[in-house]
């Protein structure tokens, strides 16, 4: 058995679940679960969607806690160590950098999206989303013009954008995550009743069953490739694996914790989360004449419209810009609370590997991770038809490459690294103590490890090259 060595242990279960659920619950699910459904086509993708989360996330969010939880120390570290540890071929560490990298990345583009949530507190509670009964201006053209405003303007963006890094330095920095930690024991359960509140709004719609059908009916007939690919890449950010952030949470990982059954617990309440927005969100785009491939703008229209419609529900109170302001509120704290897991791995490399202090890690990191953002929140205005790949003929923007390249490439290889390193390279007995589960439970979970999960990301990448 490991000895911890870099490392202190949290003090319980509850502290990991509480950071792992933090990092997973984010804008992945009610920003982008919702608008990666609609550009996929509804049913068909979120049956792949869910079939991903279960055949191959749960068991690469298994793989890669335990991993830190064997290695105790930061994903490149640890990585470094077992590789020694096992005398297994050196490659394997890319599983580390690839973390490094990919996690620094993502947050160059989350914390843009992370500004827009900012922008929408200040709106809400500004009542820009309560609607002047007097004026003859449709909802959806107040509202979507608030939207397109904003991301016309990428000085504001910029502010927010800075903001959003700013607040997550500061945390990461002073090294007070533990707090906000706990802050997901009321986030959460606050979070799911206002989407219950929206769900109930939906159903007023009258376009309810609509938006069920394109949720949960599924059409093979238009399942791309792409498609495929795209699911996997949402299981895969949805659950923050791949990218070494589940492998520095699980580092901290008391040896008396169930991994199964805590991860598990987590993913479940990830996909409810997205499910539920989704119920949110399509009947208000059926029942505005909306577009479901309207891409990342999608819940940002169509939320404070439902919003502005329950001006009235309880007299004297202003209910749209209650509901409205928490919303946006909770939303950017989930968001939040997900950053911080990225920024993690990258200042934990910067405090290890080049000796920085935390504080100085944080800021450089952050810093380099800042700058790089400006780069997708120019591809909502000034640079939105310029595609740095074009003479590849890839049509993409800064926003849309990094997405692809995290999302569907780093995430989704990197996992399948980790499944298989956790398969093929950790001795079974390992894999028996550190995943405590009944005899035919391990067997499968055995199985799945080795060949049912690494078998799975192939053939959607091999799927892809068919279709
Ligand atoms: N899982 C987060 C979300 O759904 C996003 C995330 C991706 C977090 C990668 C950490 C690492 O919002
Ligand atoms: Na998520």
């Amino acid at each position: 058995m490991n000895t911890p060595t870099v490392h202190p242990q949290w003090s319980s279960r509850l502290a990991f679940v509480l950071a792992a659920t933090g990092s997973a619950v984010g804008l992945g699910n009610i920003w982008k679960f919702p608008y990666v459904v609609g550009e996929n086509g509804g049913g068909a993708f979120v049956l792949v969607y869910l079939a991903c989360i279960f055949l191959m996330g749960i068991p690469i969010l298994m793989a890669e806690s335990m991993l830190g939880r064997l290695g105790r120390r930061s994903p490149v570290a640890t990585m470094q160590h077992l590789v020694t540890e096992q005398k297994a071929f050196k490659g394997w560490a890319l599983i580390g950098w690839n973390g490094v990298l990919a996690s620094a990345l993502v947050l160059s583009f989350y914390a843009v999206i992370g500004g827009w949530s900012l922008a929408y507190v200040v709106h809400a509670l500004s009542g820009d989303f309560t609607l002047d009964p007097a004026s003859t201006e449709p909802a959806i053209a107040v509202i979507g013009g608030i939207f397109s405003d904003l991301l016309a303007n990428p000085l504001e963006l910029l502010l927010w954008h800075s903001l959003f890094m700013l607040i997550v330095i500061g945390i990461v920095g002073r090294g007070v995550r533990q707090g906000l930690e706990r802050s997901i024991t009321w986030l959460m359960p606050m979070l799911f009743i206002l989407l219950l509140v929206l769900v109930g709004y939906a159903m007023t719609t009258g376009e309810f069953m609509r938006g069920v059908t394109f949720l949960f009916r599924p059409n093979f007939a238009d399942l791309s490739g792409q498609a495929m690919l795209a699911a996997l890449g949402h299981a895969a950010f949805t659950l923050s694996i791949g990218i070494g952030v589940m492998m520095a949470y699980g580092s901290y990982l008391p040896d008396s914790v169930n991994i199964p059954r805590t991860v598990i617990s987590i993913a479940l309440l990830d996909v409810v989360v997205a499910l539920l927005a989704g119920l949110a969100i399509f009947p208000i785009v059926f029942a505005e004449g909306l577009q479901v491939g309207e891409g990342p703008g999608l819940i940002f229209v169509t939320l404070p419209l439902a919003f502005a419609q329950m001006g009235d529900w309880v007299a004297g109170l202003n209910v749209s810009l209650m509901v409205a302001s928490l919303f946006f509120l909770l939303l950017a704290i989930a968001a939040i609370t997900s950053a911080i897991s990225m920024l993690e791995p990258v200042v934990e490399w910067l405090e290890e590997q080049k000796g920085l202090s935390r504080l100085s890690g944080t800021l450089l990191g952050g810093g380099v991770i800042w700058f790089v953002g400006i780069a997708t929140l120019l591809s909502f205005n000034l640079w939105d038809k310029f595609y740095p790949l074009a003479a590849l003929g890839i049509e993409r923007t800064f926003f849309q490459l990094f997405d692809f390249l995290v999302s569907n490439l780093m995430m989704p290889l990197g996992g399948l690294a980790i499944v298989l390193f956790a398969g093929w390279v950790i001795p079974r007995a390992t894999l028996e103590q550190q995943l405590p589960v009944s005899q035919t439970a391990f067997n499968l979970l055995y199985l799945l490890l080795r060949w049912i999960t690494p078998a799975g990301v192939a053939l959607v990448f091999f799927y892809q090259l068919i279709r």
